[in-house]
């Protein structure tokens, strides 16, 4: 009895274990390391593994993992970790788990997959996925770097410089048969690679820039499929990028230049016999710089001779006897480094809207969008014929291109033909901030199917959405959405088109983070901040502008900052610690030097831009002049201060450095008081003149005496709602907090007229003058061209945070990251009566999907599994509310939790819900 009992409790626990197995339904994908899908040649020997877990069912939570890796794909098919068997972990983590397997070498590749167990279940083994480790140390790389330190008789080295790309090609016996080739290239400013005339992988523009004498970016491939036994020819193409400068001996004090373009490349070859090979750059590389790219420009363009196309010249058997021998040149400077963020690629080709005929020979295309990236054009004419395109953002009433705003760059790519039949073009190394474009030289009557433009940017992915009823908030987003994708170029730079391009820090202090709701900037800020601590000085000192391409050492508060927010943005939004860890020593360096050399009688005594490009007074201005309207710049440089330090004490909590947060928070409370006494007018209650800005930081920042906070309050909503009739005062700094300070204090109903406002000064004013990108000033349709481009992200502020956390009411709880836990919380706003949006987080894909009608709510929402929310439903009651058309007691994954302020929070586990209010 007893035996039979046991018997058929053991083939029950069988038989449910099993069922539970296939009933789960649960797959994990999208298994990342170091939040790069698959990465070849990685300089991070523990690298941090990510998975995400997809069910159909409500309520999943993972308790453990086994993650397995293995030397090879075979021996994981097998199950034999041969390099790491985490076993099995009982936790929740399914986020940057570190590796904590055997220690991988240079050139070591792993292969891993991953199974889970959750409260529903176990999965089965993930597919597998892989990272391979670069060239950990200096000795590892062979050979010598190459290039050709001069110029040539056709180049030209002035303030416009001209120089031609170069060619180096090399060819080599693979003696045996290969198992495996792998690629690591330094190839500066931008190379091209190919093996036996084909190119080696989609990206362009590569690699990402950085101040070479810092640090240089490595890219590894696996090249084994472009190989063969016996003869093969490796080619490169070096264009200038930014390491010959493209203002070349031009204001050597500020613009850094670094040489001419020069490479280093170690192809390593396994052959399956065990034996190993490395072919790498010397002396007996061969060079011409006589091809077809005539020069290269990153602001005045490429000219392609196409009648000096050297066909073949990158496959075996080309002769190249009157190719020079390549020279052997200096080492770049800067400390080999992989490159773990995404190459450039073209991510999208879009067909011009119209084509006009200006004058004779002379046409004016239109991209119907403005874009940053470059033209594709098919052609057909004769030999030496030379098409020239121009590019700009605007177009004069004229009906020809507006080109003053781009200052001295000459944006000008010129193709001449080498007429034999269609011949299809697009430029190597330079991209365009451009809608219109003017053709001249085009052999026949061009028509807009003879070209396509090229949208080009770091290879992330789009992994929010967001619409709403309203049409220009919807518009704002789609011109953010191009603004953003258009300034993101291996770095975030200002803007695409003038002949400045510069990584700005304060345009990003908190669009950053608006940005990582729509893109996956994760990797490309990561970068970021590593160049940002490049560029940091001995004495702690960071630049406005890093890679510091621009020697702008100012020492003010807003703009380096920058550094700090953004790792910020990185560990709330993505639950990247490592990096916080990494920089903050070099933030604390900076935060102590600031403090040194300019606290002065309890405040921070240095600014520089102000609150950068507020509305003027005049529409000319660029500006504001009327002091009325600036706000105080030691006002700026101490509130920020405050917050940088409550930050600093938030990084020093978590790495457990207890000391740090009691001097950081002593020097904020001292900085509040100096700050309240110097510039808070009880009297008025307000701080210094008044401006939005002036009053706007202390709220946010916590800085107010609580006695005075409503007062100081109220100021804000007359400032707006009276002087300035519900429109946006605020200039880069400001409206940081503009969207966000109005909401958490109760009045989204102002933000929602400011953000859909469409008379000056408003995001929809641009729209409605035909901005399809973002200004770089309110009145750019009217200001001096000297500054004024229209495709800077700057101005967004923190629109695009509110329209995501408070519109569609998605948003990181403070007490967990990354979304583990999600406050579902939109906003009820008269006028708005619908909110939609996707963000696909670390965990999987969280929606929100409102509708409001009367008083009537639906809301459809998606959270992912291994992440609970807290979901604020507008209803005082749970008999108002149905799921589904249920009630919501004792629903699976639904637990109330409490009334609050006219709202039924619920705790929300995994799963789809629908839930409505009546
Ligand atoms: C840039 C800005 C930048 C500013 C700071 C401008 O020229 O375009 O975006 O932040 O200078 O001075």
């Amino acid at each position: 009895m007893k035996i039979t009992k046991h018997i058929f409790l053991f083939v029950a626990t069988i038989l449910f274990a099993s069922f539970n197995k296939q009933e789960a339904g649960i797959q994990l994908q999208n298994l990342r390391c170091e939040m790069l899908v698959n990465p070849e040649g990685i300089d991070v020997v523990k690298p941090r593994l990510s998975w995400e877990i997809i069910s159909p069912q409500r309520n999943v939570q993972q308790i453990a993992y086994q993650i397995l890796v293995a030397s090879s794909p075979e021996k994981l098919a097998n199950n034999e970790a041969d390099l790491w068997n985490s076993g099995k972990v009982n936790t929740d983590e399914s986020i940057h788990v570190k590796y904590a397997g055997m220690t991988l070498k240079s050139k070591r590749r792993a292969f891993w997959k991953v199974k889970i167990w959750t409260n529903k279940g176990e999965s089965a083994w993930s597919g597998n996925a892989f990272w391979s480790i670069g060239l950990l140390n200096y000795v590892d790389w062979k050979g010598r770097w190459i290039g050709l330190d001069r110029s040539f008789e056709w180049d030209n080295e002035t303030q416009f410089s001209r120089l031609s790309a170069r060619y180096f090609r090399k060819e080599f016996q693979a003696k045996k048969t290969i198992k495996q080739a792998t690629v690591y290239i330094v190839g500066l400013g931008m190379y091209e690679l190919y093996l036996n005339g084909q190119k080696v992988g989609d990206q362009v523009l590569a690699p990402v820039p950085t101040d070479y004498t810092k640090g240089v970016k490595y890219n590894t491939f696996d090249v084994t499929k472009l190989l063969q036994t016996g003869n093969n020819a490796i080619g490169t193409v070096l264009g200038n990028g930014r390491f010959y400068t493209m203002r070349q001996d031009y204001k050597p004090y500020k613009i850094k230049t670094f040489g001419y373009p020069k490479m280093l490349l170690n192809l390593d070859v396994e052959y399956i016999d065990g034996t190993k090979e490395t072919i790498s750059t010397d002396e007996s590389w061969k060079v011409t710089a006589d091809g077809p790219i005539r020069t290269n420009n990153e602001y005045d363009g490429e000219e392609y001779n196409a009648t000096k196309e050297m066909p073949n010249w990158n496959k075996v058997g080309f002769s190249d006897s009157n190719w020079l021998k390549a020279q052997l040149v200096q080492e770049a400077g800067g400390m080999f480094e992989a490159q773990m963020t995404e190459n450039m690629k073209v991510m999208e080709t879009i067909k011009p809207v119209s084509i006009k005929n200006l004058k004779a020979n002379t046409y004016i295309l239109d991209m119907g969008q403005n874009m940053a990236g470059w033209l594709r054009l098919k052609v057909k004419g004769k030999k030496g014929d030379k098409v020239t395109l121009r590019f700009a953002e605007t177009l004069q009433n004229t009906g020809e291109l507006f080109v003053r705003n781009l200052r001295d760059a000459k944006v000008t790519d010129v193709y001449t033909l080498k007429g034999e039949g269609q011949e299809i073009w697009e430029p190597s190394f330079v991209y365009h901030g451009f809608r219109y474009v003017e053709i001249t030289g085009f052999p026949t009557v061009p028509t807009i199917e003879d070209f396509d433009g090229r949208v080009v940017y770091d290879d992330m992915a789009t992994i929010g959405e967001f619409e709403t009823t309203d049409k220009t908030i919807n518009q704002i987003y789609k011109n953010a959405y191009w603004g953003i994708r258009s300034n993101y170029k291996g770095m975030p730079v200002d803007c695409p088109q003038r002949n400045e391009r510069q990584p700005w820090l304060g345009d990003r202090t908190t669009g950053a983070y608006g940005e990582s709701f729509i893109f996956d900037n994760v990797r490309l800020y990561s970068k970021w901040l590593n160049d940002i601590e490049q560029a940091q000085k001995p004495d702690g000192s960071i630049p406005d502008v890093a890679p510091a391409f621009w020697r702008y050492y100012g020492d003010n508060v807003t703009w380096p900052g920058t550094y700090i927010t953004i790792a910020d943005m990185l560990y709330h939004q993505f639950g990247d610690k490592e990096t916080i860890k990494k920089h903050y020593p070099s933030m604390k360096k900076w935060i102590d030097y600031m403090q040194e050399k300019y606290l002065v009688n309890g405040l921070i005594t240095k600014d520089k831009y102000g609150d950068w490009c507020v509305p003027p007074e005049s529409l000319e201005l660029i500006h504001a002049k009327d002091p009325a309207l600036q706000t105080d710049g030691i006002l700026l440089a101490s509130a920020t201060y405050v917050r940088l330090l409550e930050l600093m004490q938030k990084f020093a909590h978590l790495l457990n450095k207890p000391e740090d947060v009691k001097v950081y928070s002593k020097v904020a409370e001292d900085i509040k008081k100096a700050f309240n006494q110097k510039f808070l007018n009880t009297q008025k209650g307000e701080y210094s003149n008044g401006t939005v800005t002036a009053n706007l930081l202390p709220l946010v920042y916590e800085m107010i005496p609580a006695n005075e906070k409503t007062k100081v309050w109220n100021n804000i909503v007359n400032k707006i709602l009276v002087d300035n009739k519900g429109h946006i005062s605020t200039g880069v700094i400001g409206t940081q907090w503009l969207m966000r300070g109005l909401s958490q204090n109760g009045r989204a109903d102002i933000a929602y007229k400011i953000a859909s406002n469409r008379d000056y000064p408003s995001w929809g004013y641009m729209a409605e003058n035909g901005a399809t990108t973002i200004w770089e000033l309110w009145n750019g349709d009217k200001a001096n061209p000297e500054m004024n481009s229209g495709n800077h992200v700057m101005l967004l502020g923190d629109l695009i945070i509110w329209y995501y956390e408070n519109i569609a009411g998605i948003k990181s709880a403070k007490d967990a990251v990354a979304f583990k836990k999600i406050i579902m919380k939109p906003e009820m706003i008269d006028g708005l009566n619908a909110g939609k949006a996707s963000y696909h987080s670390m965990y999987g894909t969280i929606k929100s999907d409102w509708k409001k009608d009367g008083n009537k709510f639906q809301w459809n929402i998606s959270i992912p599994a291994n992440t609970k929310s807290l979901v604020y439903l507008p209803a005082n009651s749970l008999d108002k509310v149905r799921e589904g058309g249920k009630k919501i007691v004792g629903l699976e994954g639904i637990k109330f939790v409490k009334t609050e302020d006219n709202q039924l929070i619920v705790e929300v586990s995994s799963g789809n819900y629908s839930f409505s209010v009546n």
